[in-house]
């Protein structure tokens, strides 16, 4: 039954509240719902708690680190307590909306020890904001020395059996379906392993990720996560269902230690965001507020980005990343112009010509190539060191003449580095990789991280791989490349300082051909937290079997909700994920996925709930359009479209598309229809979502 954890649950042995003492101090938020109460308990532990509107959000919890060398969670004074204020707005390169509002009261508290007879310091930043609050440690030492992290001993006691919508605790995987349970249910879900495609480094029958979606009974949403997850590893929560309280499970090294911190070291901000109001959630910029700002002199390189793949086809088994059927290959000898294709090649010159030019004659920014270089006969599960190196192509892929093709018609091509895993190999071949996408024009990569990382022992989410993800966006940017990562570590905002990070996996996507319905509707309140993600939506053609001959996975949305997610899902990278082919086959659906835009100058969270349904609309950052568009989970409902963000006084011309009455994921998911209607800010309009189903429209000023 435990066969999956690699430890049992652990008791952090850190903070034993007692009964508070001394020096009580409070925070506010701008708008005073959001109270933070900070004090030192009787054993000289730091403990804090959150309320809102006066209702508890989190209990009192304890605060601080086991250190290898010292104990940071008790025994300590209040030195020195600072307070200021921000109100300010930032502009974001690319966004849901094109300023951002950055409000808060802060908090400093500066707590001291004695250790070996001398002074050891330690700061909590606290901020609060009207959405939420965060809080960071830092640890001001000057004199260079390190620190090395056994335990993070932060908790977030919880003030009811609340709702939570939870992944397991991972040490490699994001991937997986959202259970939606009580937190007392969690332990049981777990140990009856009713979820799937649980890794082998899962560490808790009650482990869980972030973000965590959580709501009362009382109608209160609450989410927990973290911001600038930077030289430190991803945090996971545990969850003691006997105290009710999470407390943080760091991803470990590979020697089982959880960071080697170097001082003056800030730790990642940990974050709570709270509201009455599940469309306050999907709509909080907590996370980046938290972040640092731009680092970088010149954006004018950075875009959003609209694009199709040579993708789908192999995704699905219609074709194959591998040039041959090489068996027993070895990179270093294998002679690729003695070898015979296997003729499931996708990213020959001739199909990639014809993505070419169906991406460049409907609009499309770019296209991404997946197997066009050597190594994809043997890269899965390996864990060879040397896989790939990058930079050289298939016999049938013409860098050169393809990447010139391309840009005669007016498009990218985007680049493709799969390192399975092999992090010492890619940084090896990082710089001559990312130097051949400059000689060529590629300004964007999708990498990848799918295996067991390497060196053997390390994980996806800890301090080394924590490092090396921002590492290939740094120098990324250096050469004027933007990156879109999967498998790594699920983003904390940092797109905010270095926005050439253009999106992410780190969730399931559009590969798991056979998701349930709902997780869409789960995903903005949870994963895209963090930034965006590359979830690859727009496939209009279910049955795969159609296509791939023995298959039987279905996709199970229909046509109106994957045109919808361009909308609920914000990503400024939108793949059109789907193949031409089909595309030609729904020429009218797929004016949606050409007209919609990428970049947005306001976007408004109209109504949600968590696991049920999200309706958002979204004004064109370069236009007055705006787009509405919605999606359900795997239930059918309707619901009324309040127009009154429009202009009053103008009219409108929307152009909807919807399910056909009779849709249904499961039994009829093609089925859309396509009207146009009149409208203003007075109009409300009933929109039906069937089962999996949604709505997409975009919404222009009639011109008089
Ligand atoms: C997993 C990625 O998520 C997917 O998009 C990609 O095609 C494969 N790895 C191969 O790199
Ligand atoms: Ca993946």
């Amino acid at each position: 039954m435990y066969s999956r954890f690699f430890t049992a649950a652990a008791i952090v042995a850190c903070c034993v509240l007692t009964a508070c003492k001394s020096d009580s101090e409070s925070l506010k938020s701008p708008d005073g719902r959001l109270t933070v109460d900070f004090e030192v308990d009787g054993t000289g532990c730091p403990v804090y708690s959150v309320k809102f509107d006066g209702r508890p959000v989190i209990n009192t919890s304890g605060m601080g680190f086991e250190f290898k060398t010292l104990d940071a969670a008790s025994g300590f004074k209040v030195k020195n307590v600072s307070r200021s204020e921000e109100r300010g707005t930032w502009t974001p390169v690319w966004g849901e909306n094109d300023v951002i509002e950055d409000n808060y009261n802060a908090m400093t508290v500066s707590l001291s020890k004695t250790v070996d007879g001398k002074e050891f310091e330690m700061d909590i930043d606290f901020r609060a904001y009207d959405d939420g609050m965060g809080f960071r440690y830092r640890f001001p030492a000057s004199d260079g020395d390190s620190l090395t992290v056994k335990e993070e001993c932060t908790q977030f006691a919880m003030p009811s059996d609340m709702t939570a919508w939870w992944i397991p605790g991972d040490y490699d995987t994001q991937e997986y379906e959202y259970v939606k349970s009580r937190l007392s249910e969690i332990r049981s879900y777990n140990q009856d392993d009713k979820i799937g495609n649980v890794s082998q480094t899962s560490f808790s029958p009650t482990g869980v990720q972030t973000s965590l979606m959580l709501k009362s009974d009382d109608g209160l949403y609450v989410n927990l996560h973290e911001a600038a997850l930077v030289d430190f590893p991803a945090m996971h929560l545990e969850y003691n269902d006997t105290a009710m309280t999470f407390t943080s499970w760091l991803t470990p090294n590979r020697n089982g230690d959880k960071a080697e911190i170097k001082l003056p070291f800030s730790t990642p901000w940990r974050a709570v965001m709270v509201s009455d109001k599940a469309t306050d959630i999907l709509a909080s910029n907590l996370i980046y507020n938290l972040n640092e700002p731009n680092a970088l002199d010149d954006t004018s390189w950075i875009h959003p980005t609209k694009y199709m793949g040579v993708w789908w086809e192999m995704i699905t088994g219609k074709s194959d990343w591998a040039y041959t059927d090489a068996e027993d290959f070895d990179l270093a000898t294998f002679d690729y112009s003695k070898a015979r294709p296997n003729g499931r090649h996708g990213a020959n010159n001739a199909n990639v010509r014809r993505y070419i030019d169906f991406a460049a004659e409907n609009g499309f920014d770019q296209l991404l190539v997946e197997g066009w270089n050597v190594g994809w006969e043997d890269w899965l599960g390996k864990e060879k060191d040397y896989v790939f190196d990058f930079v050289t192509p298939y016999p049938d892929f013409d860098v050169k003449a393809l990447n010139d093709y391309a840009r005669s018609k007016g498009i990218k091509l985007m680049m493709h580095h799969e390192t399975s895993g092999s992090i010492p190999n890619y940084e090896r071949h990082m710089d001559q990789a990312y130097s051949l996408m400059n000689r060529y024009g590629y300004d964007a990569v999708k990498s990848g991280y799918v295996g067991n990382i390497l060196p053997k022992g390390e994980n996806h989410y800890n301090q080394n791989s924590v490092n090396h993800y921002l590492d290939a966006v740094k120098r990324a940017a250096d050469h004027k490349i933007m990156v879109n990562a999967h498998e790594a570590v699920r983003p904390t905002g940092l797109a905010r300082t270095y926005p050439n990070l253009v999106g992410n996996e780190s969730a399931m996507g559009t590969e798991y051909r056979n998701m349930s319905p709902g997780h869409v509707t789960i995903l903005p309140f949870t994963r895209l937290k963090g930034g965006p993600m590359d979830f690859t939506p727009g496939i209009f053609r279910m049955d795969i079997g159609s296509f791939v001959p023995g298959s039987n996975e279905r996709k199970k949305a229909t046509v109106a909700n994957q045109l919808a997610l361009y909308l609920t899902m914000y990503s400024p990278l939108q793949m059109a994920a789907d193949m031409p082919e089909h595309y030609a086959e729904k020429a009218d659906a797929f004016e949606f996925i050409k007209a919609v835009p990428v970049d947005w100058r306001k976007s408004i969270y109209l109504d949600a709930e968590p696991g049920e349904f999200i309706v958002v609309a979204r004004k064109d950052k370069n236009s007055d359009d705006w787009y509405v568009g919605g999606v359900t989970n795997g239930d059918k409902r309707t619901i009324v479209v309040d127009f009154s963000f429009l202009d009053p006084g103008a009219d409108y011309e929307a152009t909807i598309y919807a399910d056909a009455p009779d849709a249904d994921y499961d039994t009829n998911p093609e089925a859309y229809t396509i009207s146009k209607q009149t409208v203003t800010s007075e109009s409300r309009c009933p929109m039906d979502m069937a089962r999996g189903g949604g709505f997409a429209m975009s919404v222009t000023p009639v011109k008089k």
